[in-house]
């Protein structure tokens, strides 16, 4: 989704500006801008397409003097994705320019209410009708404070948004309501972005602003006020301890390359402090005056509800709770009855989904326990749920999801035990094999990771030119084989579907033909007969079959097509090293037809409109 970058400080502001919104381009957009004052005049400069494009229209300016500015990349929502509607946006009647991350839904109706005001617009925008809003409350005789208050009082909808006018011209204001903003305070010099990785390289104390805030700031100052009276409201700092290494590809080609291989460090961090072998016991401090719950629901979207549809089976065998898994979209729009006891638990990389935020609000309203599983410390997930058990993946760039699963997989699986302990429900034992096995996948998978890149990049080769595939599991493969689509879907764009193994037959299979590849996930667990069956009559019909699977052992082993083995592993723990393979196909696959590895067309890492 957008990015939003604002300065105010003692350095020339484009550049920073421009390198910030390098940082955000993971967000996924498909245009940019950036406004600064120049004496005393608005300048903005907007261009279609990547950040590039941009700098070259900028080169030719100058741009030293101005030590204030908003920087924009835009995700295109209302109309198309043109240099005219690109941000900022200006309104020329107050020489004010906003920058916005969001929906303003009611935009027609003030848009109405400003054209017969005579107010002209330049764009299709929801935000350029935000822009004269401010302007008329301006022309009311309101200072550009309570102007820019009354305006956000007036839409509804969800925004992220920055302001700069010629009147106030070393001052930024920024508001938020369901969309990310944050400011960073460092010496002589203030930032608004939409996250900590715009302005890392400059300060790593952080403030987070709450829905109904707005803040104001210039070099000196970063002040929040209420947006109800604008009285002023106390902040802390936050001080953010990892560092931009950890926001750079370090080396490898793409982010998501780096991504992946950085699951082993994510795995043993998810696991530290919280795996106790020596007392065969899980640490939880996060949930511990949780209850547990009577009957669990999980809500998430894309990845993050692969995992949840993971971690169900776990839910119910080892923690004995009642669980139900769906996408947060569908969940929030069917009046979900809510039980006594009952406990929504969100999981989210970004803790910004605008869906899995509503769904989370929505049972809060009824009074029902929510729990959240993310990556985002001071997201508003994070800030929101009445208890969060924090992912420690570190920062995720590529817009496809890759640690972050592997994270929530394993703080998934450590609250499943740690529940299923609570509860009586568990067997010392199978806590006991669960975290030896846990605590050794950090170092197997280190040691895999190479081989499985290199295979991987045979097997994409091979198939990179088919116009359709499979992806095919049960029980806990069929989540990995719902994430193995998704990832070959958003990264190479080819049509890409995770089915439940035993539905091929009720259907699917009716597609079958030597060109349609079916990638089985079976590893030898309880379910591999069974798929062995599904798989053979996949190849009967002369599709290509390649089994992810483990070595021959005890007369299990594949008795046709192509297998690309990995090693085994105990129980559920096989998914940590199925995972990293269907994430490395769909990479290799994309890489060798040449597309935006980290930022796929059309797709966005924080989803933040519904
Ligand atoms: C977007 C991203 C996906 C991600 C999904 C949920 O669609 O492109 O990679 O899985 O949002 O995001 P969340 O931050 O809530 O996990």
């Amino acid at each position: 989704m957008c990015g939003i970058i604002g300065y105010s400080g003692h350095r020339p502001a484009v550049p920073v500006i421009m390198e910030g919104l390098r940082r955000l381009e993971y967000r996924g957009y498909d245009s940019s801008g950036v406004c600064f004052v120049r004496n005393r005049e608005l300048q903005v400069i907007r261009a279609e397409g990547k950040l590039n494009n941009l700098e070259d229209k900028l080169a030719d300016m100058d741009i030293s003097l101005a030590t204030a500015g908003l920087g924009h990349t835009r995700w295109a929502t209302h109309g198309a994705p043109t240099e005219n509607n690109a941000h900022p946006h200006v309104s020329f009647t107050r020489n004010l320019a906003i920058v916005h991350n969001g929906i303003i839904e009611n935009y027609r109706e003030w848009k109405d209410f400003l054209l017969d005001k005579g107010y002209l617009f330049f764009s299709e925008t929801d935000t350029e009708v935000l822009a004269n809003l401010i302007a008329d409350e301006q022309a009311g005789g309101l200072s550009l404070l309570r102007a820019f208050a009354a305006a956000l009082e007036k839409a509804s909808g969800t925004y992220a948004v920055a302001l700069l006018s010629t009147e106030e011209p070393d001052t930024i204001y920024a508001a938020r309501h369901s969309a990310p903003l944050l400011i960073g305070a460092g010496a002589g010099e203030h930032f608004a972005a939409s996250d900590i990785p715009a302005f890392l390289p400059y300060t790593r104390d952080v403030v987070f602003l709450e829905d109904g805030e707005i803040a104001r700031i210039t070099p000196l100052r970063a002040e929040v006020f209420s947006m109800a009276d604008l009285k002023p409201v106390p902040k802390t700092l936050t001080r953010i301890e990892w560092d931009l290494q950890a926001a750079q590809k370090g080396g490898y080609k793409h982010f998501m390359l780096k991504e992946i291989f950085e699951q082993p460090r994510v795995v043993a961090d998810c696991i530290a402090g919280r795996a106790d072998t020596k007392r065969n016991a899980v640490r939880m401090p996060e949930l511990e005056g949780f209850p547990v719950p009577s009957r669990l629901r999980i809500a998430a979207c894309g990845t993050s509800w692969h995992a949840g549809l993971w971690a169900q089976s776990l839910m119910e065998g080892w923690s004995g709770i009642p669980t139900t898994v769906e996408t947060a979209s569908e969940f929030r729009y069917r009046n979900a009855l809510p039980v006594p006891g009952e406990c929504l638990l969100v999981i989210s990389q970004s803790g910004e989904t605008a869906d899995t935020l509503a769904a989370l609000r929505l049972v809060k309203e009824q009074g029902i326990a929510t729990l959240g599983i993310c990556n985002v410390i001071g997201s508003s997930i994070a800030r929101e749920a009445d208890a969060v058990v924090l992912t420690q993946a570190g920062p995720e760039i590529s817009v496809a999801s890759t640690k972050a699963m592997t994270a929530q997989m394993t703080v998934l699986m450590l609250t499943a035990l740690y529940w299923g302990r609570k509860r009586g429900s568990l067997d010392r034992e199978i806590t006991a094999r669960a975290l030896a096995e846990l605590s050794d996948i950090p170092a197997r998978l280190t040691g895999l990771l190479p081989t499985l890149e290199s295979e991987a990049a045979g097997l994409a080769a091979r198939f990179a030119a088919c116009k359709s595939m499979f992806f095919l599991g049960r029980g806990q493969s069929f989540p990995l084989a719902l994430e193995g689509a998704l990832k070959v879907k958003e990264l190479s764009y080819i049509h890409a579907e995770g089915y439940a193994s035993g539905e091929m037959k009720h259907g699917p299979i009716a597609l079958i033909d030597p060109c349609f590849p079916s990638f089985f996930l079976m590893p030898y667990d309880a379910h591999f007969a069974k798929t062995m069956s599904n798989l053979e009559e996949v190849a009967a019909r002369k599709g290509p079959v390649v089994a992810l699977t483990n070595p021959p052992k005890d007369g299990m082993e594949l008795r046709v097509g192509e297998s690309w083995l990995l090693p085994e592993a105990w129980g559920p723990l096989c998914a940590f090293f199925m995972l990293p393979a269907l994430q490395l196909f769909s990479y290799k696959a994309a890489a060798f037809l040449g597309k935006d590895v980290d930022q796929p067309r059309n797709l966005a890492k924080s989803v933040t409109v519904e």
